[in-house]
């Protein structure tokens, strides 16, 4: 509840004009505490840094709210120059969009212009033997991104394509199981979104619960699960169950924000499980930022103590 409450807090101030202003004007540098940089290069080079720690990238272009078409096809446009750079730099490349950006729910001659931004995107990925995760946002893109998560895994395999479910929406054990004939590759996360009580559990323990139980069942259905939490508990009740369920190491990984527990991330990659690192990067940081600060009050003192020092 107080999570919640502390949550809507942040989440309703960063939306505010001047505040935005002025964390865009001073934050950059207590953005790349959690951001890679504003251009491929130094996304790459985050890659690198990690793979010396065993610990894979999932790259993401950052980019929320781009409104016009042709906005939509040239953030699609730079995803792809993203696929190349990597394939050319050796790394396969593993990268996460939102299809909000790319125009999911706009006309483009009678086809979704996000799903024919995604085709794309996931054309290339696959030539290159990467993979494309389909981030989730919030509750009204649930039904649609699920249904196009559906055409997408139809038309390229569930080896290049995958996509998220929320354990905060009391819809997401319904929705997991509605996916196995697809043998999905599914991310579990908690949610970071606002979501309203009609369709979201508000108290962290039932968050935590529902969790577990993606997690598990999606493990017992055999489908790829990608634990993304830094939630220590869950993740010592993680191990414990793939010992005792004889769920192979092969098959789930561990995966973590850039920036946040790096020790734990290092750790686990040292024990020998996949850890994968979710490494944001580009210009359009706020918003990304925002959601950040908004998930604990530990990183709200820690950009206050920093604006303060400007
Ligand atoms: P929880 O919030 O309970 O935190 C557990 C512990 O982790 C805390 O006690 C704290 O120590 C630490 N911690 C958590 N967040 C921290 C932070 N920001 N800074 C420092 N410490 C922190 N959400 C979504 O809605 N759609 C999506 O597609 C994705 N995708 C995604 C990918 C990956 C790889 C991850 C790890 C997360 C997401 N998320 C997401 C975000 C997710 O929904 C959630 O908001 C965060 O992961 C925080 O929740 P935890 O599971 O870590 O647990």
């Amino acid at each position: 509840m107080i999570d919640q409450l502390y949550r809507k807090a942040i989440l309703t101030v960063a939306e505010r004009k001047p505040v935005e202003n002025l964390v865009r004007a001073r934050g950059w540098g207590l953005a790349q505490r959690f951001v890679a940089g504003e251009d491929i290069p130094s996304a790459l080079s985050a890659v690198q840094e990690l793979a010396k720690d065993g610990i894979q990238g999932n790259l993401d272009l950052l980019g929320e709210f781009i409104e016009s078409p042709a906005d939509c096809t040239r953030f699609a446009d730079n995803v792809i120059r993203l696929l190349d750079a990597a394939h050319e730099a050796g790394i396969t490349p593993y990268v996460s969009i939102k299809l909000s950006s790319v125009g999911q729910g706009k006309d483009d001659a009678g086809t979704d212009l996000g799903l024919k931004n995604a085709r794309r995107i996931i054309t290339k990925a696959k030539e290159y033997g990467g993979f494309v995760c389909l981030d989730m946002e919030d509750h009204p893109r649930t039904d649609i991104t699920l249904e196009q998560f559906r055409v997408l895994v139809g038309e390229f395999g569930n080896k290049h394509v995958g996509t998220v479910l929320q354990s905060y929406l009391f819809r997401s054990l319904k929705d997991r199981e509605s996916l196995d004939d697809l043998k999905p590759n599914l991310r579990i996360v908690k949610g970071a979104y606002l979501e309203p009580e009609t369709v979201a559990f508000k108290d962290k323990s039932d968050v935590d619960a529902n969790y577990r139980r993606l997690v598990y069942q999606n493990m017992q259905a055999g489908n790829y699960t990608n634990v993304a939490t830094h939630d220590e508990t869950i993740i010592d009740d993680v191990k414990r169950f793939v010992l005792a369920h004889g769920i192979e190491r092969d098959s789930f990984e561990f995966q973590m924000l850039y920036g946040i527990r790096r020790d734990l991330q290092k750790e686990l990659a040292q024990e020998g499980y996949r850890v994968r690192a979710y490494i944001p990067y580009g210009r359009d940081w706020y918003a990304y930022f925002s959601r950040r600060i908004a998930e604990t009050p530990r990183n709200a003192v820690f950009v206050a103590r920093g604006m303060l020092k400007g």
